[in-house]
């Protein structure tokens, strides 16, 4: 499909020029397509009924429905069974099904990275803190590059007591991604399980748990074009065996007694109560509309495009940008800074002025930032509707920002 065709299935981006954003926020959340607007809406309209429960043919409907978007969801991520996929709210409540489900003692360790997001460094805080387990980091460089002694290191440091791994495989801060696979090699040999938060990796980069060999993998599906609301665990089937759900109740059960109950199989022990079934139908069609894009595909345009301003910035002297220098290395992320101006300024001034839209602040990663005395960033980041002309117009806004504090 061409960019030019792929754009009129985006309504903002077909609205009339002086009312069309430049949308840089990707990393945050996506816009939608029409094929998922389209199936949030035929939910409502023609089948709005609740799954699992009833036997009448719309309930039916919207079983099968959602059993297909399961399908569809795993088959992005490249799970063997569409079972293996638990729906949740977001990728914080993935995180959060582990982090209070997995079974530990007093002692046993879960070990991060220094520059995770809150939603996989606050869960394990939290469960040290009321549970006496305890939560390790190993550290990035200077530049958030991955040390694979340092990580080595840590492992071996708590062998015996580590019992998950948890990182990141890109960073939402600056784009780096970390290789999942040797991870998940060398924890599995120090006897831990391994967690990767693919917020934002699965919606740009092909993801294979199977290749990748990990236990578990969290995503949310509003980064990758579909709604707001709807985020996914998936777990091995021994993995996800193992873990304790939270939140029991209506549709998490196969039978129960006043003094007891049997619970269901994942994936329906974790999902209770009744369902956002429009959400989970419209985050089917978002991995159908992203696996015919490709994910391969969208990485090699973003980094194409991360290019393009990456040099327009350096070029024309309007940013210090941040993390490695190379865009390759940074995927669809542009993290910088204008000296003098807090981030939130930058962003404010952008909207304001060329309704263009940016991420500013400490991007939900405080800990590494306020470590090295980064106040805050401003974060342009990429999509595969994003085109050279919309980078040309966000390097412009930046250039008359720049004659502004030259003049003041
Ligand atoms: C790397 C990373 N992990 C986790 C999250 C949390 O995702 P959600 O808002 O879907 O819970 C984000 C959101 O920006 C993220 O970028």
């Amino acid at each position: 499909m061409s960019l030019a065709a792929l754009r009129q299935d985006f309504p903002l981006l077909t609205r009339p020029h002086h009312e069309r954003p430049v949308y840089f926020d990707n990393a945050c959340v996506t816009l939608k397509p029409e094929p998922v607007i389209q199936a949030i809406l035929e939910y409502y309209r023609d089948y709005p009924a609740c799954g699992e429960r009833s036997v009448h043919r719309l309930s039916n409907k919207v079983t099968l429905a959602v059993e297909r978007a399961r399908e569809r969801l795993a088959a992005l991520v490249g799970a063997t069974a569409a079972h293996q996929v638990v729906f949740t709210k977001n990728a914080t409540e993935a995180i959060n099904h582990v982090a209070w489900g997995l079974p530990m003692e007093r002692g046993d360790v879960v070990l991060t990275s220094d520059k995770e997001h809150n939603s996989n460094l606050v869960p394990w805080l939290r469960r040290a803190e009321f549970e006496g387990t305890r939560h390790a980091f190993f550290a990035t460089t200077e530049d958030g590059a991955y040390d694979a002694e340092g990580f080595k290191e840590a492992v071996s440091a708590h062998k015996g007591r580590l019992r998950l791994v948890a990182v990141h495989q890109t960073s939402n801060l600056d784009g780096q991604s970390l290789p999942v696979a040797e991870i998940t090699e060398v924890a599995h040999d120090a006897g831990a399980r391994v967690l990767i938060d693919g917020a934002q990796s699965v919606p740009h980069l092909p993801v294979d748990v199977e290749r990748f060999g990990v236990d578990y993998l969290a995503w949310s599906v509003h980064k990758m074009m579909g709604p707001s609301g709807v985020g996914c665990l998936y777990g091995t089937d021994e993995a996800l065996r193992v873990l304790r759900p939270r939140f029991l109740g209506g549709n998490t059960v196969a039978e129960t007694r006043l003094d007891g109950f049997t619970l269901l199989d994942p994936p329906h022990t974790f999902e209770a109560g009744l369902q956002d079934y429009a959400g989970m139908i419209g985050a089917g069609a978002a991995a159908d509309y992203l696996m015919r894009l490709g994910p391969a595909e969208v990485h090699e345009h973003v980094t194409k495009l991360n290019r393009h301003l990456t040099d327009g910035l350096e070029a024309r002297d309007l940013a210090v940008v941040h993390g490695p220098q190379d865009p390759a290395l940074r995927g669809s992320i542009v993290p910088f800074t204008v000296p003098g101006l807090d981030s939130h300024d930058v962003a404010l001034y952008l909207d304001e002025k060329a309704n263009v839209c940016i991420r500013s602040g400490a991007h939900c990663v405080h800990s590494w930032l306020n470590a090295r005395g980064a106040g805050g960033w401003a974060r342009a980041s990429l999509y595969a509707y994003n085109t050279t002309e919309e980078c040309d117009l966000f390097l412009d806004a930046l250039a008359t920002l720049k004659t502004h504090l030259e003049a003041a």
